[in-house]
Order: structure tokens, then C-alpha cells, then sequence
């Protein structure tokens, strides 16, 4: 057990998504995993354990931002030696060619901060996926037909922006999206030698003011779910 992990050691599998929202934890791990049951409801944050296709996943809520999902994942990493971590998430469309409901696989994460941005200083540290994930979530995502982007989002700290400039210039430099936690993950990730990806629905868009409708939601996150899931086992 940690501070905020009440699983007990050997509770947690290697592999674990994570969702930001615990509910989401628990409709994913419902719908998708055999025998899934709660193995952490610290805080409310759930995570629960099961299986898919014969192999051992864990399913835990990151919380939003990347102040918490980093309490999360460093106790997964440190305390229950998980090796790989994927994301599932939304995030707001920034590109024209990005539609409400697509997926996207990020390869990078750019901030103005994050929880590690102290122990970089000077670098603008890049935080990039791990490769052999965003190849089978790419493969993954393909044979389901899913419609999916792949390049760089942006992790911001704030939902409620009010630097239209800053979001300006991420659209300029061909961002896809914006979400508050890849970055860190990505980052914590590189540090510890793990496997980290972060797989985003967009819910909604920032240039269109497009936003998915509310009985569309857990379809499509269905579909990114089991895309996590196919790659994470590839
Ligand atoms: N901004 C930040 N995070 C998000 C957004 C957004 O527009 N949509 C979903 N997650």
C-alpha cells in the first residue's frame, strides 16, 4: 500500500491504464476486463484489476492535471513496479483536420510547465511516447478503422485558457490537441525506464466549438479502450 494506493502489493498488473476520471476507471474495467474488481478507492480515485484476452491489466483513475496524475504514477512505478502506463483520455481538438470524436496518439507532449520542469531548468526537455506502444496503438487503431491522428499535443495546466496566443502558436506548429496530463506521464516514464502512451478522444474543439455529444462519449471511448488494450498486449 501507498499514501494514495490502497492496492495490496501484487494487486496492481504490470500493465495499467488510466483514465482521469475513476468513474471511467470503473465503466472500462466493467465493460471490458473478466473478472475486474476494485483493488484501490483511496480518496475515490478507483482502480480495479482484471483480465483481457488472458492477460493481467489494471485500470486506475490518474485524477486530472498532471500534479496528480504524477502522484499516481510514481507510486504505480516505484511501489508496484508497473512497466508500462497508458493514458486513456480526452482532449480539445486544436487542427481543422481534427473532428469531434477522433482519436489521437500522441509522440510528444510540449508544456510551458510541469511537476519536473524544476529539475530541467535551462532544457526544454522533449516528452515523447514510447515507440513500440504508439507503433501498436497506431496498428491497433487501424484495424478497428477508427479515424486517428498521430504527432504532438500540448499538456497545458489549465482547462480554462486565457492565452489565446500561446493556443495560437501550438496551432501553428501543427499541435493536434490540448489535455493536462501526458506530458508528466511521459516524463516519469523516460526517468524510471517505463513504457508510457497517452491515447486521447476528442471530446471537444477549440476552433469550431464542436463538443461531443453527451450519448456519444462512451462509445467512443469504448473504442479508445480497446485500442490501449490491443496495444498494450501487441
Ligand atoms: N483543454 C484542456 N484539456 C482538455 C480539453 C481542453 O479543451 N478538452 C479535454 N481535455
Amino acid at each position: 500500500m501507498t499514501i494514495h494506493i490502497g492496492a495490496a502489493p501484487g494487486d496492481i498488473a504490470e500493465t495499467v491504464l488510466m483514465p482521469g476520471d475513476p468513474y471511467r476507471a470503473r465503466w472500462a474495467a466493467e465493460t471490458f476486463l473478466t473478472d475486474a474488481r476494485l483493488v484501490n478507492e483511496v480518496r475515490g480515485m478507483l482502480g480495479f484489476t482484471g483480465t483481457y484476452k488472458g492477460e493481467r491489466v489494471t485500470i486506475q483513475g490518474s485524477g486530472m492535471g498532471m500534479p496528480s496524475l504524477s502522484i499516481y504514477a510514481n507510486e504505480l512505478i516505484s511501489q508496484y513496479n508497473v512497466q508500462s502506463l497508458i493514458r486513456i483520455g480526452s482532449c480539445g481538438g486544436m487542427q481543422e483536420h481534427v473532428a469531434v470524436r477522433d482519436v489521437i496518439i500522441a509522440m510528444s507532449a510540449s508544456t510551458i510547465t510541469s511537476p519536473s520542469s524544476g529539475i530541467f531548468r535551462e532544457v526544454n526537455y522533449a516528452p515523447t511516447a514510447n515507440f513500440d506502444l504508439l507503433a501498436a496503438a497506431v496498428a491497433a487503431a487501424k484495424a478497428k478503422g477508427t479515424k486517428t491522428h498521430v504527432g504532438g499535443i500540448y499538456s497545458s495546466d489549465v482547462f480554462y485558457s486565457e492565452r489565446p496566443d500561446l493556443d495560437e502558436q501550438m496551432v501553428r506548429h501543427g499541435i493536434l490537441g490540448v489535455e493536462m496530463e501526458a506530458a508528466e506521464l511521459y516524463t516519469l516514464a523516460s526517468r524510471h525506464g517505463r513504457r508510457a502512451l497517452a491515447i486521447l478522444t476528442v471530446s471537444d474543439h477549440l476552433q469550431t466549438g464542436e463538443a461531443l455529444p453527451a450519448e456519444d462519449r462512451e462509445k467512443t471511448f469504448g473504442d479508445m479502450v480497446e485500442i490501449a488494450l490491443d496495444a498494450a498486449f501487441a
